[in-house]
């Protein structure tokens, strides 16, 4: 008996597939092994010439016709498929970012700008030197020879090398001093914040520190100008107008004479209160530049003078935002650094200089 394809039932069964598999199970139920369209081309040998000649015609247009038909479904299919991927897949970039308030300034960074900036309007440039330093510009330079007392005043670490010129981690700024004098010119008038380091560690110590060196050198320059650019610069970075400081005789062999500088403070329900007050607190190293140190540094000391002070930026910090324990600044607690930090938004420059 003959089977009769109808093209248009075909097209619609295979228009109704919906994936790759029930395309598949078409294409096996007419062009298989045992598909339809196969087994009627088989039996075509089993008729007389004349129909074999018209039947072949008929079935292989079939069979040209399915296999158009499945071929053009199934790149259809595909196609979706990969679009469909694609969809599921995309990445929407419009997302709000994070909440910015996960990340805060350091109290330290935050110090070192408010001080660069005040510096920076009385036109202090920012100069900086390497962590490890030579012997000669930590020590020798700045009228510390060997065997002077003053460099165990300073808990040095020494790194060792087969070096002539030993190596340490700078127990201060003030080679950057040196590197200064010696590769430019006066007038010279720069500050030097950076890490510095002692082998030394309680509440008020850490054996990694952050000070903030200044250099002025010139023709002219006097210790009452010194004095003044450090009133004006204590009084904008606390904040308070009038602030009680006194300037008391020192020792650094690096300048002569030499002073350090104290503000009051009074401590008021175990909490101190700084500006005022009957007690005095140690804030800052100061004075005229050695004039040894400014022949040590190829400096003319009889056409130019100098002077020079150098602050802990962790001791400022303590006392400004009231932080007790100088370790915690280098503990990386996420829950102190969200009480102590600064939001990044926050400006810096309510100076009023
Ligand atoms: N370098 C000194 C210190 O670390 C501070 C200082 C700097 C003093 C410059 C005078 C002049 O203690």
């Amino acid at each position: 008996m003959k089977l009769t394809l109808k093209e248009s039932e075909i097209s619609q069964s295979i228009k109704q597939t919906s994936s790759i598999e029930e395309l598949e199970i078409i294409r096996i139920k007419y062009l298989g092994k045992q598909g339809l369209v196969t087994n009627e081309l088989r039996i075509l040998s089993s008729l007389s010439n004349e129909e074999k000649k018209n039947r072949g015609k008929e079935l292989n247009k079939i069979k040209n016709f399915i296999e158009q038909e499945i071929f053009e479904k199934r790149n259809y299919l595909n196609k979706k498929k990969i679009d469909e991927k694609i969809q599921n897949e995309k990445i929407d970039v419009t997302l709000p970012p994070r909440d910015y308030l996960t990340g805060k300034i350091h109290p330290i960074s935050q110090s070192v700008d408010k001080i660069i900036n005040i510096f920076s309007q009385m036109g202090f440039n920012v100069a900086d030197g390497p962590d490890i330093e030579t012997d000669f510009n930590n020590f020798t330079a700045l009228n510390i020879p060997e065997n002077h007392p003053a460099r165990e005043m300073q808990d040095t670490f020494y790194i060792h090398t087969d070096e002539k010129d030993p190596k340490v981690l700078r127990t201060h700024t003030s080679p950057v001093q040196v590197r200064t004098m010696m590769s430019t010119k006066p007038p010279i008038r720069i500050i030097v914040p950076g890490r510095t380091y002692r082998s030394d560690s309680d509440s008020t110590h850490s054996p990694m520190f952050t000070q903030c060196e200044g250099l002025f050198v010139d023709n002219k320059t006097t210790m009452s100008e010194l004095k003044g650019c450090l009133i004006d610069f204590l009084k904008e970075f606390f904040e308070i107008k009038d602030l009680k400081y006194r300037f008391r005789p020192s020792y650094f062999p690096f300048t002569e004479p030499s002073a350090e500088m104290d503000i009051a403070y009074k401590k008021v329900n175990n909490v101190i209160k700084i500006g005022d007050g009957e007690d005095w607190l140690e804030i800052l190293g100061c004075g005229m530049v050695n004039p040894k140190v400014l022949e040590n540094c190829n400096i003319d000391s009889k056409v130019y003078r100098g002077w020079a002070f150098g602050m802990g930026v962790e001791r400022l910090s303590m006392l400004k935002y009231g932080i007790k324990d100088i370790r915690s600044f280098f503990e990386t607690d996420f829950r102190w650094i969200e009480n102590y930090g600064f939001n990044p938004f926050d400006l810096n420059s309510k100076s009023g200089i």
